[in-house]
């Protein structure tokens, strides 16, 4: 079996970045997992799903295809054959793949395409239930966290360099808004598996961060 990596913690903790960086060293997979839950709310917001139609949703997972393709640095993100990466990477986006991601049926459809990145040499997997739920099993195991004004403050300066304008205070409560759905939710609530390495990623720049986890695996 090839060996995993997993790094999981609530959004703005430095996951996405870290993860890329860090399986680029190791010349290994890398699997976004948050891409697939926010897909899958990119294809039902195209489809005019209601949030509240959860049969609806479950089927619309099972449906919705999504590709991964690296162009240079960047990695685009096809839904259905379409790219939507930038409509991918929108705070309404992640607050729909939140609301989606609450439903059982729809983490169940989304089990088995997870577990199929692991594949040699070795995948680096971020998420949120990556260490608890889908690679149990997993030999190395990080939990990222930051405080939310910290989160909040990275994902604001982040928009300003995109020349997206929005209120921080705004942001900071959807920040908020989403940790607590994710940690309360029935099921795979956002928590730390029990072997994991926790790092709290606040004031400690990328490249600390990226050692840090280099560190904790040995192959
Ligand atoms: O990580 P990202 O912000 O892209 O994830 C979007 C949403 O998808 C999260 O707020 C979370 O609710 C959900 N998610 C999840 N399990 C994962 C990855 C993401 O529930 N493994």
């Amino acid at each position: 079996l090839s060996p995993v990596l997993t790094i999981d913690g609530p959004s703005g903790a430095g996951k996405g970045t870290v993860s890329r960086i860090v399986a680029r060293k190791l010349g290994w997979h890398y699997l976004d997992s948050g891409a697939l839950y926010r897909a899958v709310g990119v294809a039902a917001s195209w489809a005019d799903i209601d949030t509240s139609d959860a049969s609806a949703l479950v089927r619309c997972t099972f449906d919705t295809k999504v590709q991964f393709a690296e162009q240079g640095e960047s990695l685009r993100v096809l839904v259905n054959g379409t790219d939507a990466t930038d409509e991918l990477r929108l705070e309404t986006t992640g607050a729909l793949a939140s609301a989606i991601a609450a439903i059982p049926e729809v983490r169940a459809a989304l089990k088995e395409r997870q577990r199929a990145f692991r594949v040699l040499p070795g995948l680096v997997a971020d998420g949120r239930d990556m260490g608890t739920v889908i690679f149990p099993d997993a030999p190395f195991k990080v939990f990222l966290t930051a405080s939310a004004e910290e989160r909040a403050q990275r994902r604001h300066k982040q928009l300003k360099e995109k020349g997206v304008s929005v209120n921080f205070d705004d942001l900071l409560r959807e920040i908020m808004a989403r940790d607590a759905r994710d940690a309360q939710r029935a099921v795979a609530p956002l928590r730390p598996a029990e072997d994991a390495v926790l790092i709290d990623t606040s004031g400690i720049g990328i490249d600390d961060v990226v050692a840090k986890v280099l560190g904790l695996v040995s192959v």
